[in-house]
């Protein structure tokens, strides 16, 4: 990956502003030797400089980070790290096939503080089988009481691909059902809410202060550039993404050639669609000015105004903003596809 970065940093066009955030994520970074990611910061610091307030996320898997490289991760300047904790109940964390125990999630975040981290994030998932209501809201108590900056809460996605896919399609395993997933949802915006967390997008809630600049660039479609396998970038409007296998991405890099597999330019109804999804998942909203400037906002403000007006009064529309209520989160996707039909 540093050769990957150092071809980068030694092509010609590159942006000459200072580097925003970096996102040491993916699998599971914590796993890298330290001075690895030493090494890529100070490449990347080199040679492009950092920006006076620059966010340095790695994410950690709670089972595999000790002490001493929370430590060294400190000195080299990684300064938000997104601790895997999914659940702190074990039965949740053997359901999720996770390695580490609740009581280690616990430590690692106790541990993370007594280092010095000062932006320390969760991630926390709630629909895992057999887990109740009850199960969640102790999750979400807990998580309240670590005195932490920033919380993700994700609703269980099963992937295809996976056992876990297979196993709940085979009927082998159940999830809670959707009344007790929406109800889990809802959950979670209030005793967050309690807990001094403002939710600033649909499954992130944030301390003031405390947003992911990386993710809310992401959202907000600026442009982030990718480096290792699978990684994705986002530049000038086109996409591109690595090769997923390791090995294929060592092998062309060690032959100079791009570790690049494939790219696609977005296509302006691609890309409206992106502002309109990105947008309506964050509290800021979609911008009005973005909106105006895209041939495809007569269509949306069409679609708008055909809504039943108890659908038009989740919205809040004024001259800068077009976003839904919070409260309304939970209808998200269902509004997009009604304000996006025949775009
Ligand atoms: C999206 S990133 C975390 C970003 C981080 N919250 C931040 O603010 O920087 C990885 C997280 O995705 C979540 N995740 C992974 N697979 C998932 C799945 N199948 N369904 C739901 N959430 C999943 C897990 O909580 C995992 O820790």
């Amino acid at each position: 990956m540093n050769l990957e970065i150092e071809e980068w940093l030694d092509s010609t066009n590159l942006p000459n502003s200072p580097i925003k955030t970096i996102y040491f994520g993916g699998g599971t970074p914590s796993i890298a030797p330290v001075f690895e990611i030493g090494k890529i910061l100070n490449n990347l610091k080199n040679k492009r400089g950092f920006a006076q307030t620059i966010e340095v996320t790695l994410e950690m898997n709670p089972g595999e980070i000790s002490r001493q490289k929370l430590v060294e991760f400190f000195q080299i300047g990684i300064n938000r790290i997104s601790i895997g904790c999914q659940s702190f109940l074990d039965a949740d964390l053997s359901n999720l096939g996770r390695i580490h125990s609740s009581k280690q999630a616990l430590q690692v975040v106790e541990l993370a503080k007594d280092v010095g981290f000062q932006n320390i994030g969760l991630d926390l998932i709630f629909g895992i089988p057999e887990q109740t209501f009850e199960d969640w809201k102790r999750n979400l108590t807990v998580a309240t009481n670590l005195d932490v900056q920033h919380l993700s809460v994700y609703n269980l996605t099963p992937e295809k691909g996976t056992k876990f896919y297979e196993s709940i399609f085979s009927g082998d395993v159940k999830m809670p059902d959707e009344i007790i997933q929406e109800r889990m949802f809802l959950l979670a915006q209030t005793i967050l809410a309690e807990g001094g967390f403002e939710q600033y997008e649909i499954s992130n809630y944030a301390k003031k202060g405390f947003r992911s600049q990386h993710n809310a660039n992401y959202w907000s479609r600026t442009d982030y550039r990718g480096f290792g396998p699978s990684a994705h970038s986002f530049v000038d409007g086109k996409r591109f993404w690595n090769v997923r296998d390791l090995e294929e991405y060592t092998k062309r890099l060690l032959r100079g050639k791009s570790p690049i597999d494939s790219s696609e330019i977005l296509s302006s109804a691609q890309k409206f669609t992106e502002l309109v999804m990105m947008g309506l998942r964050t509290a800021r909203g979609i911008s009005m000015k973005d909106l105006k400037r895209k041939k495809l906002a007569d269509q949306f403000f069409q679609n708008y105004e055909n809504l039943d007006a108890e659908f038009q009064k989740k919205f809040i529309v004024n001259s800068e903003f077009f976003k839904l209520e919070p409260e309304e989160w939970l209808l998200c996707d269902s509004l997009i596809e009604k304000l996006l039909a025949e775009i």
